[in-house]
């Protein structure tokens, strides 16, 4: 998409894969130290060995260090962090160690429709039961505990759901939650007993002034004693978003709360089937929880870097909105945070009766159509899940400025003339 990365990861990765590097004097001394000081606990000096299953120690020790600053001081014990490789392993994990039972005890896990579909996979892939509850569109796709309590009370007639997934900020809904929901969440789960798993990929991309990422952990550590000495929550982060996007390394990690000691135990020795993370991804993550500080030689040119690809998508996000609410037949809330649009698209009933005769789900033909016409590929709503007689579809924002002015037209135009010839 032309993002350009983190020269200071770079540099850091390049300097531990290839350590000859360090008598180079164009990488900055900060990069020698930061790469040296990962290299001094890896086996052998090397990124080239495996490492603990759980992730490399100092990595883990600088994971609960930048957890403890975002928090504003709550500590967090590197005996909980498991790096991973991208959030995706977390998630698939900690799911894997949860579910169990057969028949109506069978494992039903709460996801939010719209969903990321890495939990509808990994949910089917386990065997669990997949239990949904929808988000509030009319809302800013808003989280309310209403419909939770519905969904799972609801799910308890066919199965025994005891997990909740939240999405924060939301994939594909890009929804920022308040704290005041976050509070009711945690309550929520505290009350049923439900596990609580808290993705919090885009914990760094938020671009509306009247919104702020408040991380699960943070707020059950502050509602007291109560929430979080017997909360079960795991949260997850990763290289993949923020302003790295680094999606390739596979870094990851997870921190879990009150995990059981003997649950924490069979979790190790699940993921050591596995060996490790890639040592690399793990590498990547240590840079993004401990990126150069002000005194540091690298800090003007990240901060410069970090504020350009975070500006950016601010821009793009303010302007996406903008003009596809321009556009008749599109309402779009507003895109708070993450990386996507997800516009409501309204499909006119001839195209509706085209799309059947196709055999299509009705946003699925719009999409396919779309691509036709203009050689734009978004995804179907119906690949999130959506509500009965809604259609969506998702884009990302990350194209460049310019091109994504000339897709957002041609999406126009597109549109346009689609209800045109569908009315
Ligand atoms: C909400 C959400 N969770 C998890 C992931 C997976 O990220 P990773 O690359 O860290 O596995 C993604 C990727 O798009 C995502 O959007």
């Amino acid at each position: 998409m032309g993002q350009q990365p983190i020269t200071f990861l770079r540099q850091v990765i390049a300097l531990c894969t290839y350590p000859e590097l360090m008598d180079d004097p164009s990488f900055p001394l900060d990069a020698k130290l930061r790469a040296s000081k990962i290299l001094q606990s890896c086996g052998g000096q090397s990124l080239g060995s495996y490492s603990s299953s759980q992730g490399v120690r100092c990595i883990r020790e600088n994971v609960a260090q930048y957890i403890m600053q975002r928090d504003g001081g709550i500590p967090a014990d590197p005996d909980n962090i498991y790096l991973t490789t991208g959030a995706s392993d977390g998630i698939a994990s900690i799911l894997k160690i949860l579910v169990s039972g057969e028949d109506k005890s069978r494992t039903g896990i709460m996801i939010p429709i719209p969903q990321y579909p890495l939990y509808s996979a990994a949910i089917s892939e386990l065997d669990a039961i997949q239990v949904n509850y929808y988000l509030d569109e009319e809302n800013c796709w808003a989280l309310d505990v209403n419909e939770l309590r519905r969904a799972l009370y609801h799910a308890r007639d066919y199965c025994n759901p005891k997990v909740l997934c939240i999405i924060n900020p939301g994939n594909p809904t890009g929804q920022v939650q308040s704290r005041h929901c976050i509070e009711e969440v945690i309550h929520f789960a505290w009350e049923e007993g439900l596990f609580l798993l808290a993705d919090e990929v885009y914990q760094d991309n938020v671009y509306s002034d009247n919104c702020k990422f408040h991380s699960f952990k943070k707020v059950l550590c502050e509602m007291g004693p109560e929430y979080f000495t017997n909360v079960e929550l795991a949260s997850f982060h990763s290289t993949s978003k923020g302003y790295t996007g680094e999606c390739g390394y596979r870094g990851g990690y997870m921190e879990v709360v009150n995990l059981h000691r003997d649950i924490a135990a069979q979790l190790v020795k699940m993921l050591s089937v596995r060996l490790c993370p890639p040592v690399s991804g793990q590498a990547a993550m240590d840079v993004v929880v401990n990126p150069p500080k002000p005194e540091e030689e690298s800090y003007n040119r990240f901060i410069r870097e970090k504020e350009a690809v975070l500006s950016n998508l601010a821009y793009k996000a303010k302007l996406t909105e903008e003009i596809f609410n321009q556009i008749p037949g599109i309402k779009c809330n507003s895109l708070q945070g993450a990386m996507y649009a997800f516009p409501r698209i309204f499909i006119p009933d001839k195209a509706v009766q085209r799309a059947k005769e196709l055999r299509m789900a009705p946003d699925m033909f719009y999409c396919m159509q779309l691509l036709e016409e203009t050689g734009i590929c978004v995804v179907p709503g119906s690949g999130f899940g959506q509500k009965e007689g809604t259609y969506h579809f998702r884009m990302t924002i990350l194209p460049a400025v310019e091109k994504l002015k000339t897709l957002l037209q041609k999406v126009k135009e597109f549109h346009i003339k689609f209800i045109d010839e569908y009315s």
